[in-house]
Formats: C-alpha cells, sequence, structure tokens
C-alpha cells in the first residue's frame, strides 16, 4: 500500500492546480495571499485571499507572490504552497512526492527556488517540468512521435509558446504579455477615456465578459462602476466591446507576433507539421473573445481551443505522474527524455 499519493501542480500566476494521484484535480485556488504587514503573518491564501485584493483595510496587503511569471515573493509563495498543500495531503503519513510545472526557459536560480518552496511546503521530493509539455500532454496531443505540434498557453503573468515533438520541445518561448495585460489594458481605457478608475478585480470582470481581440458578430456592452480620477465620487460608463478591442489591439499583436517568430524559429519540416495539426490554445487567457480567429487568420494556421483550458498543465502534470519514478530531481529534462526512449 502507498501511504502517501504523487501529486502534480500547476504553480501559474494567476491560479494553482493540484491534481493528485488517482484522483484527479483536487484543489484550484487563485495564487493570492493575504498577509498582515504589521506581523508579516499569513491571514489567508486563495480565493479569501484574493477577494481582499483591492479591499482590504491599511494593514492588511494582498499579494499575487508569482504575478511576473516566476516566483517573484519567495516566502509568500512558500507559505501559499504550505497551506494549499496541508489542506490536501491533512490525512497522509508521508510527505508526498511533486511534480510542478514551470515555464519554459526559467532559469536556474528559479528552478531552485521552485524546488526549494516545494520542499519547505511539505514534499518529499520534487520534479520540475516544463509547462508547454504539460499543456501539451494535457490537451491530449501526441507528441510523443516526430510528428510537430504546436501549444499557446496564454495565462495570467506569461504567454508560453511551444512546437513540440519527440516527446520534448523543439522551439519554445515565454513572453511576460497575458491575461494580466489585457486587464491593465481595460484600467487604462478607463482612465483615459473616462477619467476613471477601476479596480484590477472589475478589469477582469469587464474583460471576461465583453472583451475580445477580434470582431465580435454582434457588438455588447456593459455597465463599469468605478470611481472618478478627479472627484473621487463614484461614476458609471457603459463600455463597448468595440473600444475595448481597440485597446487590446497591441498586446493582442505582441502574442500573435510572438507565435509567429516561434514558427520562424521552427524547421520547415515542424512547422509543415504544426500546419497540417493546427495550432492548439490552452491557459485561462486563450478564452478571451476571438484569440482562437485572431491567431488563424494572422498565421494562416488552424487554430483551436483546447478542451477545458483551464486545466490543461494541471492535467498533463497529473499524466507525467505515471513516470515519476524515472524523473530525476532537480532538472527539468528528464520526463521527455524518457518519453523519447518510448517514442
Ligand atoms: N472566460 C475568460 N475570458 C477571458 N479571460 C479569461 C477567462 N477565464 C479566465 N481568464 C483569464 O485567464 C487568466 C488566468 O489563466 P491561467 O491559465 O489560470 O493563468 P496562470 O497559468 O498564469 O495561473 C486570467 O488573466 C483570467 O482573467
Ligand atoms: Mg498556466
Amino acid at each position: 500500500m502507498k501511504l502517501s499519493r504523487d501529486i502534480g501542480i500547476d504553480l501559474g500566476t494567476a491560479n494553482i492546480l493540484v491534481y493528485e494521484e488517482g484522483k484527479g484535480i483536487v484543489l484550484r485556488e487563485p495564487s493570492v495571499v493575504a498577509v498582515d504587514k504589521n506581523t508579516g503573518k499569513v491571514l489567508q491564501v486563495g480565493a479569501a485571499a484574493r477577494n481582499m485584493l483591492g479591499r482590504t483595510p491599511g494593514n492588511i496587503v494582498a499579494v499575487r507572490p508569482l504575478r511576473d511569471g516566476v516566483i517573484s515573493d519567495y516566502e509568500m509563495t512558500e507559505k501559499m504552497l504550505d497551506q494549499f498543500l496541508k489542506k490536501i495531503s491533512k490525512f497522509s503519513l508521508i510527505k508526498p512526492r511533486v511534480i510542478v510545472c514551470v515555464p519554459s526557459g526559467v532559469t536556474e536560480v528559479e528552478e531552485r527556488a521552485v524546488i526549494q518552496a516545494t520542499m519547505e511546503a511539505g514534499a518529499r521530493r520534487v520534479y520540475l517540468i516544463e509547462e508547454p509539455y504539460a499543456a501539451a500532454l494535457g490537451a491530449k496531443l501526441d507528441i510523443t512521435g516526430p510528428d510537430g505540434h504546436m501549444v499557446v498557453d496564454i495565462g495570467g503573468g506569461t504567454t508560453d509558446i511551444a512546437v513540440l515533438s519527440l516527446g520534448g520541445i523543439a522551439t519554445s518561448s515565454s513572453i511576460k504579455i497575458a491575461g494580466d495585460t489585457f486587464d491593465e489594458a481595460v484600467a487604462a481605457f478607463m482612465r483615459k477615456r473616462y477619467g476613471m478608475i477601476i479596480g484590477l478585480n472589475t478589469a477582469e470582470e469587464v474583460k471576461i465578459t465583453i472583451g475580445c481581440v477580434y470582431d465580435r458578430p454582434e457588438p455588447v456592452s456593459m455597465l463599469v462602476k468605478g470611481r472618478d480620477l478627479k472627484t473621487g465620487l463614484p461614476k458609471e460608463e457603459m463600455v463597448s466591446s468595440v473600444d475595448l478591442m481597440e485597446a487590446f489591439k497591441r498586446p493582442a499583436r505582441q502574442i500573435v507576433d510572438e507565435v509567429l517568430a516561434v514558427l520562424e524559429l521552427s524547421s520547415p519540416e515542424l512547422v509543415a507539421d504544426v500546419a497540417r495539426n493546427g495550432i492548439v490554445l490552452t491557459g485561462g487567457g486563450c478564452q478571451l473573445y476571438g484569440f482562437d480567429f485572431l491567431i488563424s487568420e494572422r498565421t494562416e494556421i488552424p487554430c483551436t481551443i483546447a478542451d477545458d483550458p483551464d486545466s490543461c498543465v494541471a492535467l498533463g502534470c497529473g499524466k507525467s505522474l505515471e513516470w515519476i519514478n524515472s524523473m530525476q530531481e532537480g532538472t527539468i529534462n528528464l520526463a521527455r527524455r524518457k518519453l523519447m526512449k518510448e517514442g
């Protein structure tokens, strides 16, 4: 009998998902920590902490410790993981082995920070795999053979783009333009157009409800509430999807340009494969209306959104638990080497 179940963690900049062997996804929480500034004590983590963002009294701050892609606040990341792992492994006697997904192209220092934070949060062993690789597994792409596939994972803090084949990553890129960038664009637009200040939670809600990066068949609009820049008094405005699309043009183009850049770096054979297989989108941010259309149009390659795009990385991480015994601690490469042998 196994005394502890292995787990996989999608350590996202916006959301953390935990996959438990034999069970599936057992935890899904925003990566937010609420801290008492005076004592340094962690008050809440996850959804409870997120609700405090932007509406906390003076001595409480809500932070997103992974906001910019990797660990920007080490101590908070560790405390947050600690709370999450406690939630799911209350009854196990032995600490779990953990596979964590990290963005492709993380530095060695960043790798070590992730490993250390996960160990301190209660893991027995930590293994790293690359996020686009997990995303591809979770999107059920067959990446073991020589046939090339492209995955574009649009998260909160980063967009990870990769061409995969032979169980590995052939070309990839990670940029810090993703879901958060569009929230900021909504806030900047409201300020400039209407002299109105809105919080980032509101900006995200507006983005999800009416945002788009490609013409909607019918424009939509929504009433947005905030505060007047000058008077500080409450204010509301009707905002249209057409205006937002304009505000999203630049970041949307930057993402598509990066997709084109990765294609350009790939061998002609792989590009031909991708053209045949299509581009697959994963990550919460790819659900912004029209990303699939926009990428198809600019690359001239069919583009589809994976099933349950929010969960792909966690599901792929869970899938990779199957070969955890042949993985090596402290490196991100072994998972794919193992697959290559099988392929
Ligand atoms: N329906 C939606 N439409 C547009 N954006 C969405 C939608 N659902 C989630 N998002 C965005 O997805 C991002 C989070 O994606 P996620 O893959 O969880 O990020 P990460 O992997 O960085 O934690 C956020 O910016 C969020 O606003
Ligand atoms: Mg992610």
